[in-house]
């Protein structure tokens, strides 16, 4: 795909690694619509991305609402005029013991890592097929892959975004549209609570943003005929400091 001129619709874009992917896209000069709950940091993304030259604009909304998810693609739809690429990024995972897991957090996750995803990649790709042409990036984790205690609603959610994406890929690749799932490991974000700089400083391996936004780059050039459906973004070594 050739990125520059192109529109992308990209979802917790507030922070961590959806910051490194819209800022990324923006260098290649794809015009963006963000998405997240907090203004503030979206305002303050919109006003640098802008200075890249592209358009960009944002609304903070709550995915776990169905009325706000619609209401985010018809915004991204008037501001774009069209979606490319929709890039399925935002996730939340709460902590907790099947016991002891309120049902209200369950549903949460599951909204926001899964039913999400679903929405906006149906609303995105009704559009996509009308031109034969598009790409859905969703971000899984390694817990698509791997069970974890204490993370079993987590792991649900990831582990259905894995067979929910790998199996639209196979759907909408009759439509010339490809659909690509990114598994990364620990990555230096706020995902969980920590800061980004207490992560790395107890393990300063792990992966940065900004590798996710070089795989979403990755797979967006990659050729016409060729799909990689998933991608396992491992740190080489999470306890070491990267090569130099
Ligand atoms: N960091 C890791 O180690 C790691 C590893 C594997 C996979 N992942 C996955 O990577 C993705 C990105 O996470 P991250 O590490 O960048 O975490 P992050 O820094 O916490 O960012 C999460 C983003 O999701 C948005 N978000 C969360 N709940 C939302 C809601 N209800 N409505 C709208 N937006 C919401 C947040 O927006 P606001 O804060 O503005 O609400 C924020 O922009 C997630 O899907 C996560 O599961 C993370």
């Amino acid at each position: 795909m050739i990125l520059k001129g192109k529109k992308a619709l990209v979802t917790g874009a507030s922070k961590g690694m959806g910051r490194a992917i819209a800022k990324a896209l923006a260098l290649e000069g794809v015009d963006l619509f963000l998405t997240g709950r907090d203004s503030d940091l979206l305002e303050k993304l919109k006003e640098n991305l802008s200075k890249t030259g592209v358009r960009a604009a944002y609304k903070a909304a709550d995915l776990g609402s169905e009325k706000e998810l619609n209401d985010i693609f018809v915004d991204a739809l008037e501001f774009l005029g069209d979606i490319d690429i929709l890039i399925n990024n935002a996730g939340i995972g709460i902590k907790g013991n099947v016991t002891e897991m309120a049902v209200t957090d369950w549903e949460q996750m599951f909204s926001v890592n899964l039913k999400a995803p679903f929405m906006l990649s149906r609303l995105a790709a009704r559009e996509m097929i009308k031109k034969r042409s598009g790409y859905i990036i969703n971000v899984g984790s390694g817990a698509s892959q791997t069970p974890i205690a204490g993370f079993a609603g987590y792991c649900a959610t990831k582990h259905g975004l894995l067979g929910f994406s790998e199996s639209l890929g196979l759907e909408l690749r009759d439509h010339n549209i490809k659909v690509s799932i990114i598994l990364p490991g620990s990555t230096a974000t706020h995902f969980g609570g920590a800061s980004p700089e207490n992560k790395l400083s107890a393990r300063p391996g792990i992966l940065r943003p900004e590798d996710i936004a070089d795989s979403v780059l990755y797979l967006l050039k990659q050729s016409d005929v060729a799909w990689t459906s998933v991608m396992n973004l491992r740190p080489l070594n999470p306890k070491t400091s990267p090569l130099k």
